[in-house]
C-alpha cells in the first residue's frame, strides 16, 4: 500500500481507490480528503443524479479524478465495476436509521451485512489489495457484561441477543457487518481492516442532515424529552477521513481500531454550547450522571499507536457544526415537523 500519497510505490501511476455510499457525511469527507491527496477516486452512490449527491462534483480535482458509479450494496455487478481497477476500497455505505426500525432485514440486516460481504467478495474478484470498512462504536458500546471499570477497547463487542433484546437493529447490523469482514479476511488473502468511529460531528459537505447531526441539532433546539446525563464519545468528521486513509496507507494496521477521541456528559455538552452560544433552548438533562449507563469510557490507544493524531478539539467541532446549521437555517421551528431525537439514541431518553 502506498505509504502518504495516491501513487503506487515505486510507479508513477496514480492509485486509483473506490469509496462506497460516497455522497454520505464521512464519506464526502473522504472523498474531499482522498482527491486532495491525488488518487483518483470511483465513487458510488445509488442515484448520481440526485441534487443531494451534486457536491462531490464540485470538490476540488473532482473535474479530474473522481467518477462516479451508480451502485446499491445489495446489487453485485454494480459493485464489481464500480470497483474495477481500484488497488484499494472504503466500504462506507450502510444504511444509518432515524426511525424505529420495522423490517430489520429489509431496512438495516440485508444492506449492512450482505451489503458489506457482497463488496467484500467483489474486491476479491477484482484484485483489491486492501479494504477499510467503516463500522461503528455502535458496534463495541452495548455488551452489559464488559467490566464498568474497565474502558473498552477492540476486544469489547456489543452483544447481539442483548441488543436484539432491545430492538437495536442497527447495532445488531453493524456488529455482525463487522465480524464477518474480519472472519472474511481470516477466510482470504484480502487485507481488511475496520474501524469503528464513535458519533461523527462537524460540518457538512452534503446539504443532507444525517442521523449524528440530528443528535446535535436536537439537543441544540431542545426537543420535549429530558435527557438522562450519559456521556457522549464524539469524533470530528474530518479526523475520521484522516484516520480511514492512514488505515489503509499505514502497512502495518490489522483487524479493528475504535475511532472515539473525546467524551462528554450530555449535561456538560449543553453547557458548553449554551456559553458560546446562549441564544437556543437547548434540551433539558438530568444533573446526575446515570449510574448505569451502558456508555462508559473507549479506548482510541491503538489508532493512536497507528499515528492518528486527532487535530480538533471537542469545542470546535460542536461550534463548527453549530455555524453550519445556522448558514443552512436548520435550527428554525418547521411547521408540522417537531424536533425529534432519533430512535437510535432512545437509551438517553428511556429511563
Ligand atoms: N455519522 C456517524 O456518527 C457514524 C458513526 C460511526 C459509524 N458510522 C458509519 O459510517 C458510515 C457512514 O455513515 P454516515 O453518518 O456518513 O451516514 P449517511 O450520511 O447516512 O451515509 C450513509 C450512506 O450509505 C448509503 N447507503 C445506504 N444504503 C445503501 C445501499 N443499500 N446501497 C448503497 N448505498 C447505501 C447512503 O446512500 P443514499 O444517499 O443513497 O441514501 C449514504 O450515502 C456508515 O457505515 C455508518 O454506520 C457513522
Amino acid at each position: 500500500m502506498a505509504e502518504g500519497a495516491g501513487s503506487v510505490p515505486g510507479s508513477r501511476h496514480r492509485q486509483n481507490v473506490c469509496v462506497t455510499g460516497a455522497g454520505g457525511y464521512i464519506a464526502s469527507w473522504l472523498v474531499k480528503l482522498l482527491l486532495s491527496r491525488g488518487y483518483a477516486v470511483h465513487a458510488t452512490v445509488r442515484d448520481p443524479s440526485d441534487p443531494k449527491n451534486a457536491h462531490l462534483g464540485r470538490l476540488e480535482g473532482a473535474s479530474e479524478n473522481l467518477r462516479l458509479f451508480k451502485a446499491d450494496v445489495l446489487d453485485q455487478d454494480s459493485l464489481a465495476a464500480a470497483v474495477a481497477g481500484c488497488q484499494g476500497v472504503f466500504h462506507a455505505a450502510c444504511p444509518v436509521p432515524t426511525d424505529k426500525v420495522l423490517d430489520p432485514e429489509a431496512e438495516v440486516l440485508a444492506p449492512a451485512v450482505q451489503g458489506t460481504l457482497n463488496i467484500l467478495q467483489a474486491c476479491s474478484a477484482n484484485n483489491v489489495q486492501k479494504v477499510v470498512v467503516i463500522s461503528s462504536t455502535a458496534a463495541v458500546h452495548f455488551n452489559p457484561n464488559w467490566p464498568r471499570d474497565r474502558p473498552k477497547d477492540e476486544n469489547c463487542w456489543s452483544d447481539i441477543s442483548f441488543c436484539e433484546k432491545n430492538e437495536d437493529w442497527y447495532m445488531v447490523a453493524k456488529v455482525i457487518a463487522e465480524k464477518t469482514a474480519l472472519e472474511y479476511a481470516d477466510k482470504t488473502a484480502l487485507n481488511i481492516v475496520t474501524v469503528c468511529p464513535t458519533m461523527a460531528l462537524g460540518p457538512l459537505l452534503r446539504p443532507v442532515v444525517n442521523v449524528s447531526h440530528e443528535f446535535l441539532i436536537y439537543i441544540t433546539k431542545g426537543g420535549p424529552t429530558v435527557m438522562k446525563n450519559i456521556p457522549w464519545h464524539i469524533v470530528d468528521v474530518r479526523d475520521v477521513a484522516d484516520a480511514l486513509l492512514l488505515l489503509y496507507e499505514k502497512e502495518g494496521s490489522i483487524g479493528r481500531y475504535i475511532c472515539a477521541p473525546h467524551h462528554i456528559s450530555a449535561k456538560d455538552l449543553v453547557n458548553l454550547l449554551k456559553k458560546a452560544r446562549p441564544n437556543y433552548n437547548y434540551v433539558n438533562c438530568d444533573n446526575d450522571l446515570d449510574p448505569n449507563s451502558i456508555v462508559t469510557p473507549l479506548m482510541s490507544e491503538k489508532l493512536k499507536n497507528l499515528g492518528w493524531k486527532p487535530k480538533k478539539k471537542l469545542e470546535e467541532t460542536f461550534l463548527d457544526s453549530v455555524e453550519y446549521y445556522e448558514k443552512a437555517r436548520l435550527l428554525q421551528d418547521i411547521e408540522g415537523r417537531p424536533c425529534r431525537l432519533p430512535h437510535l439514541f432512545h437509551m438517553a431518553i428511556e429511563k
